[in-house]
């Protein structure tokens, strides 16, 4: 039976229906508020929000939960692959071995970027970020694969055409940044180890494929894989409403995942991390991120949404040690990292706030044990919420309820004012 809450609004009361989820959560429909009251709600930041109903990811924040179609973080962490999940994701299933298959065959399939593309990477400034000439370049896919006739057939090749692709895009800029060779995929290797050639093979040292790296890649991109409506995802649910292409809607993604208090957090943690071990400075970060009059914050720290340990924080923290140790790799920024951990964590400040480390806190160490670049950081991010994007833009486009994504303000600028011609101001 329908639950309603009660607004009462001048001389009139209104009934609102209360929708609930498939894990209990609780929402307030207002899609008829307006019309029948003429008040809209204001919630600055959407905290306050739901933007969509989803089958895709459920998430408690309060209890550290995180759960594709399902299916417990952890267990996809420990049993599944990045591929398979990005199919579980995007399908709504997990495959069978022969859609597994067909799935891998396709990506192989279309793993080469356009030749003519290489001209755009060149003529980038060496100093240009990554994750600005890789929202360009997805963008730029669409000239390169025009429209298909076929709806159906359009959407999955452009899916599958970015899922593979984008690790191509991505390995494929830094060796032009170094101003090394180019390489090129190879459809004998996995999905992660493909990638992994992508970047570190040459010429001169050829690249051996470690099995403990490959499994550790295949793990951060699965924790990184969706997040239900984060700043991200709803950028490109709200600028796939206006039915632009798929590619716009990625690229926008990746455009909003760059800020530093979303997937930058990962490049600005080790940052951080690098100049308390240069300068001593613990002490000091420490009471930065607490002065209400300093804007720096504690990177890697806090969520909107977890108000507890964030669980892809954990598991990345023991892959993290497993990782080094099989690597045989000593890395002071872990030592630095555990410290400062600790200290925040018995301090009134983060423990009042509800302020424990996120997934960018442990992932940066792990990246820089696989070899990554710390500015190609939030690139990897954004090649791990690929399939999560895909899976949330296809499910805003089937959704028969959806709308043109257009949120509404309260002004409080100037009443009506007469123009005052230039020689009279
Ligand atoms: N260091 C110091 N203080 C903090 C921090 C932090 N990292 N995060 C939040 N606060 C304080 C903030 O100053 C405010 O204090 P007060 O209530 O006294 O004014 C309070 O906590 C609430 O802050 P908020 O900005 O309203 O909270 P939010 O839910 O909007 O913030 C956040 C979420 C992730 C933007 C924030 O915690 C933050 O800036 N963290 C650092 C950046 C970071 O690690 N981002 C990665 C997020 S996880 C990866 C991803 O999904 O993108």
């Amino acid at each position: 039976m329908t639950e309603f809450v009660k607004l009462t609004y001048g001389d009139n009361e209104y009934e609102l229906p209360v929708i609930v989820g498939s894990e209990g959560e609780k929402a307030i429909d207002i899609s008829k508020l307006r019309s029948q009251t003429g008040l809209i709600t204001l919630d600055t930041g959407y905290a306050n929000t739901g933007s969509c109903t989803s089958n895709i990811t459920f998430m408690d924040g309060e209890k550290g939960i995180l759960r594709y179609r399902g299916i417990p973080v952890e267990q996809l962490a420990e049993h599944s692959s990045f591929k398979e999940t990005s199919y579980l994701l995007i399908n709504g299933k997990l495959p069978t071995q022969q859609e597994l298959t067909n799935f891998s065959v396709l990506l192989n399939d279309n793993s080469l970027v356009h030749e003519d593309m290489r001209d755009f990477y060149e003529k980038f400034p060496r100093s240009s970020h990554p994750m600005g000439i890789l929202s360009s370049m997805v963008n730029a896919l669409r000239s390169f694969y025009p429209e298909l006739q076929n709806l159906e057939e359009e959407i999955n090749m452009t899916v599958t055409r970015l899922l593979s692709k984008i690790r191509t895009m991505a390995a494929m800029s830094y060796k032009i940044s170094r101003g090394h060779r180019v390489v090129y995929p190879r459809a004998d290797l996995t999905y992660c180890a493909n990638f992994l050639n992508m970047m570190f093979d040459s010429p001169v040292k050829p690249y051996e494929i470690d099995e403990d790296v490959v499994k550790a890649l295949n793990v951060f991109w699965i924790l990184h894989a969706d997040h239900e409506q984060n700043c991200s995802t709803s950028a490109v649910r709200l600028v796939g409403s206006a039915r632009v292409t798929l590619y716009a809607a990625i690229s926008a993604g990746i455009a909003a995942l760059w800020g530093p208090l979303h997937g930058g957090a990962n490049q600005a943690v080790i940052e951080m991390l690098s100049e308390i071990a240069a300068n001593n400075s613990m002490a000091e970060i420490i009471k930065r991120a607490k002065d209400k009059s300093d804007p720096f914050r504690l990177m890697g720290f806090g969520h909107r949404v977890y108000k507890t340990f964030d669980p892809r924080m954990k598991i990345m923290k023991r892959m993290c040690d497993t990782l080094l140790q099989k690597l045989n790799i000593t890395d002071p920024l872990l030592d630095v990292a555990m410290e400062l951990e600790q200290i925040a964590l018995k301090d009134d400040y983060f423990t009042d706030h509800n302020l424990y480390p996120n997934v960018d806190f442990y992932s940066g160490i792990v990246l820089r044990a696989i070899g990554i670049p710390t500015n190609m950081f939030t690139v990897m991010f954004a090649i791990g919420r690929l399939p999560g994007w895909i899976a949330q833009w296809k499910e805003s486009q089937d959704d028969p309820n959806w709308k043109l994504c257009r949120p509404r303000q309260i002004y409080t600028g100037p009443q009506t004012t007469d123009y005052v011609p230039i020689e009279d101001r």
